[in-house]
């Protein structure tokens, strides 16, 4: 298995630019089965998650071309072609929706489409149980007769789908893009309320929009669908992902430096943004993205808690978390969305971090010094939380595990690199 290598210490300057976002190449990638018609999507990162959809839907039947060269030195996105002619199979089997949760979303589309589909329960991952009652309870809303059976959801509409007015009792980005893909095959009119304001949520509708379906309310928490029979192709290109964009800030806010994020927007992470300047970083915005700035001087600790869009990401949560453990003074975290998203606090007391975890809530003393030492990687976020400490540590630091890395962040070692980072991938051949 690979593993990253980290010396710390060196500021980092440079530009780096931003990958279209997983979060949201994987749900327009699987809106592509809502019709027949080719759905182009431009700047999709090279991901292990887009390259496992891509697999998954494949098997479903959807052609895939794809324009750009996987090795390209400029690191722009890929175009992808995808044509769902005809869905030959609605079956999204264990082995593949176990590896990956995000593949549930087929769900929807595919019943919506086909009129019935089975797809497995994705089952339970690192961060928490994570169950999927919110996306069954909207899918039943349209008119699904759903069973469990053998750890599979064999949903049936056989009389197609219609619309609803569905309130989620909690925020879940997943449940709203499985209604929502689902409601744009669906006959009349469907509300979702309470539904995910996460920018990706509103990338997949504004396809959706192009694709023919009316949609109100995108980026707010009502949207308002006109379902229609049949949708056409369109071409999209995919957001830019405000998590690596995030996550690129933090690593500068450890290091110290001056990096440019390019090809990415204040207004995705503006929260993160307000949190990280209250840490003495300096945010500016450029023509084509972010300015991110430290010089000498202490990181000033935050109290922060993640909330859904447009509240301090979860997903940031353990890159905030490695920024703190080197503050001037003792930080406060709280998550509120997963209750078990705190696995990187063991690997960063490897480090030498001061963390105590009460319940949801974790307490950063913040140290003088890091010190580089072996850890593991545990879920992707966790893992490049490491990465971060990792450089603001002194020696070396190795991260093994680094799969869970390649999931989400598109060649993090050239990105930092070409800054001046001291990180390398050990290959194990
Ligand atoms: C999406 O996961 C993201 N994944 C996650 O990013 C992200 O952390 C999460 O949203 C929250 O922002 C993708 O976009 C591919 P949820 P999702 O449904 O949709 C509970 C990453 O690192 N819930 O919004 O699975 C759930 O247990 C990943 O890129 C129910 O109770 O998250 C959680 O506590 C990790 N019932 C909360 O809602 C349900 O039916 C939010 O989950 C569904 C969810």
């Amino acid at each position: 298995m690979d593993r990253i290598k980290i010396v710390g210490g060196g500021e980092l300057n440079g530009t780096i630019p931003i990958s279209g976002a997983k979060n949201a190449a994987l749900p327009l990638m699987i809106a592509s089965l809502l019709t027949a018609d080719r759905v182009t999507l431009k700047n999709v990162p090279n991901l292990a998650d887009v390259n496992l959809l891509a697999r998954i839907l494949r098997n479903h039947g959807t052609d895939l071309a794809v324009d750009g060269k996987r090795t390209s030195p400029n690191l722009q996105g890929e175009t992808f072609h995808l044509t769902a002619r005809d869905i030959v199979d609605t079956t999204a089997p264990y082995e593949m929706v176990s590896r990956m949760r995000a593949s549930f979303w087929v769900l929807g589309p595919i019943l919506a489409r086909m009129r019935q589909a089975k797809v497995s329960l994705p089952g339970g991952c690192a961060i928490g149980t994570r169950p999927v009652d919110l996306h069954l309870t909207g899918l039943k809303a349209l008119g699904a007769e759903i069973e469990i059976d053998g750890g599979y959801v064999l949903a049936k509409a056989p009389k197609g789908l219609h619309g609803a007015h569905i309130i989620f009792p909690k925020v879940s980005v997943g449940a709203t893009h499985n209604v929502l893909l689902a409601a744009a095959l669906a006959k009349g009119e469907t509300v979702i309320e309470n539904a995910a304001r996460e920018p990706e949520v509103g990338d997949v509708a504004a396809l959706l929009v192009k694709m023919g379906v009316q949609i109100e309310g995108i980026g707010t928490s009502t949207l308002r669908i006109q379902g229609r029979d049949r949708l056409d192709g369109a071409i999209h290109t995919v957001l830019p992902d405000r998590i690596e964009t995030g996550t690129f800030a933090m690593v500068v806010a450890a290091t110290g430096g001056d990096v440019v994020l390019e090809d990415t927007r204040i207004e995705l992470l503006q929260n993160a943004l307000d949190v990280l300047a209250a840490t003495g970083t300096t945010v500016t915005p450029t023509a084509s993205g972010i300015r991110i700035t430290r010089r000498k001087g202490e990181i000033e600790p935050v109290t922060v808690e993640t909330q859904p869009y447009p509240g301090f990401p979860t997903d940031l949560q353990a890159q905030l978390m490695a920024l703190m453990t080197r503050a001037h003074g003792t930080s406060v975290i709280r998550e509120t969305i997963f209750e078990n998203r705190f696995m990187h606090v063991q690997e960063l007391a490897r480090l030498g971090a001061d963390i105590q975890l009460h319940g949801d809530t974790a307490t950063i003393k913040g140290v003088k010094h890091l010190r580089g030492a072996p850890v593991m990687a545990t879920d992707l976020r966790a893992s490049v939380s490491l990465v971060i400490a990792g450089l603001m540590a002194e020696g070396e630091t190795t991260v093994g595990r680094v799969y869970h890395l390649d999931r989400g962040f598109e060649r993090l070692e050239e990105k930092l690199s070409r800054c001046g980072a001291n990180i390398e991938r050990l290959s194990s051949g």
